[in-house]
């Protein structure tokens, strides 16, 4: 079976005030449920990691890094280390986001050594993958997604089963508009038959979260459909009701 995860990316949002009183509230809200095959994942802004190590209380919530460098350690300005991201406990970490793509030219094959040196590191890299409009309305998407995918294959081969993928359209990042169920589950399908043509075993064990104005009204739906594993949640994880009740509505999924 599969991993379920929702995960919460910040960004570049939060301090140290707002922090604490997301965490606690998270914490009431998830204390008295049981996960058994769900994680929740925070991924706050690489500074407030061990203020937020530190609130972790006995609920089911993990911390992710928003990105990870493909070095291990030198002279790499502003770069965090997978090691680092280990000792502040991160058990994740989001690597290829499309913010990271498209603002700091992150181009497939360092996104692919982002994900190695995290797995090296002993983090499960989540890799972001996702068209622009443009390339969905010129017919381009699943030869982008393809090319996003193979370069991590080639790059980990076997490793790959260890990874996880997010399906983020661009053109649903922060917009409030989502893809379609329709449209989710046929990306999600295609990317899975990606995998699968590389191994069955790979195409069967990872999961694939979707991105894009994931909101409480839409989760549910979203995660009955039979290649979504998850969510990648951005705006309506700076709310904790929100983001509760998204994961809540997890639970009454499949
Ligand atoms: P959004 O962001 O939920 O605000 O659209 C998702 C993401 O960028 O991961």
């Amino acid at each position: 079976m599969r991993k379920k995860l929702i995960v919460a990316n910040w960004k570049l949002n939060g301090n140290w005030a707002f922090n604490e009183v997301m965490m606690s509230e998270l914490s009431l809200g998830l204390k008295e449920v049981q996960w058994h095959d769900l994680e929740i994942i925070l991924c706050p802004p690489a500074v407030y990691l061990q203020q937020l190590n530190g609130l972790m209380t006995d609920v089911p919530i993990l911390l992710g890094g928003q990105d990870v460098s493909e070095q291990f350690f030198g002279a790499y300005t502003g770069e965090t280390s997978g090691q680092m991201l280990k000792e502040f406990g991160c058990r994740y970490t989001l690597v290829g986001h499309s913010e990271r793509r498209v603002r700091h030219q992150e181009q497939n094959e360092l996104v692919a050594l982002k994900a190695k040196t995290a797995l090296a590191c002993g983090l499960i890299p989540i890799i972001c993958v996702g068209e622009t409009l443009e390339e969905r309305d010129s017919g381009k998407m699943n030869a982008v997604i393809q090319q996003q995918i193979q370069s991590v294959i080639d790059c980990l081969k076997d490793d790959i089963s260890e990874v996880v993928f997010a399906y983020e359209p661009i053109w649903a990042i922060g917009t409030g508009i989502t893809a379609t169920v329709d449209q989710a589950q046929e990306a999600h399908a295609f990317i899975r038959g990606v995998l699968q043509q590389y191994s069955e075993l790979c195409g069967q064990k990872v999961s694939i979260l979707y991105g894009g104005s994931v909101k409480a009204d839409n989760a549910q739906v979203l995660l009955g459909t039979p290649d979504i594993d998850g969510l990648l949640v951005g705006g309506s994880s700076l709310m904790s009701s929100e983001f509760l009740a998204i994961c809540l509505s997890s639970l009454n999924s499949k």
